[in-house]
């Protein structure tokens, strides 16, 4: 079946390329002076961070978490839950979520919950993509990159059933 599946090029990698670079001068305003925390959620983030952090030159730090929501396949189990978390110290650091996706909204607000516990000096979001048609959970970007329509994306990062992450560009299934 998932052969049947055929990605179409929704952003091409040079769009991509320019949206990250304009995502990285508006963090760099906001971080130049300070080492943020730099907070990917896993898996569909590590691409995206990859190319961001390289294109911030001042200090930071990198940490990853992981997030169950999606079970296989396109649709959401409504629940969500931590299964990764990291040990650098949070409190009182600046802390920058690093998503590939603004989804239902769910993910980002257990993540968000579990950070906000350990008394960050601020917390912000950086999401690649948003589809703010399938929200159910209020949240919104500090730094956006694309807004989506309401279509299933992989690429650059993104899978369906673990597949197509390695796709240089953001496509949509067809
Ligand atoms: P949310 O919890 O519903 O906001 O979903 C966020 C997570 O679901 C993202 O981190 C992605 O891993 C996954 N996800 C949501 N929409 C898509 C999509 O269109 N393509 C691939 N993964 C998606
Ligand atoms: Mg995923």
């Amino acid at each position: 079946m998932d052969s049947q599946l055929k990605p179409r090029i929704l952003f091409t990698r040079d769009e991509i390329e320019a949206v990250v670079k304009r995502l990285a001068a508006e963090v760099s305003q906001d971080y130049q002076g300070k080492c943020p925390l730099l907070l990917g959620i896993l898996k569909g983030s590590f691409v995206f961070m990859a190319d961001l952090i390289r294109l911030l030159d001042f200090p930071l730090e990198v940490e990853f978490v992981k997030v169950s929501s999606y079970g296989r396949g396109r649709e959401s189990s409504g629940k969500a839950k931590l299964v990764k978390g990291f040990s650098s110290p949070v409190k009182d650091r600046d802390v920058l979520i690093v998503e590939d996706i603004l989804d239902t909204g769910l993910t980002t607000s257990v993540v968000s919950d579990y950070l906000r516990e350990k008394k960050p000096a601020s917390l912000k979001l950086c999401a690649l993509t948003d589809k703010p048609s399938r929200r159910r959970i209020p949240v919104t970007a500090d730094y956006l990159g694309f807004t989506l329509p309401d279509k299933f994306i992989v690429g650059y990062g993104l899978d369906w059933n673990q597949k197509f992450r390695n796709l240089p560009d953001i496509c949509y299934l067809e």
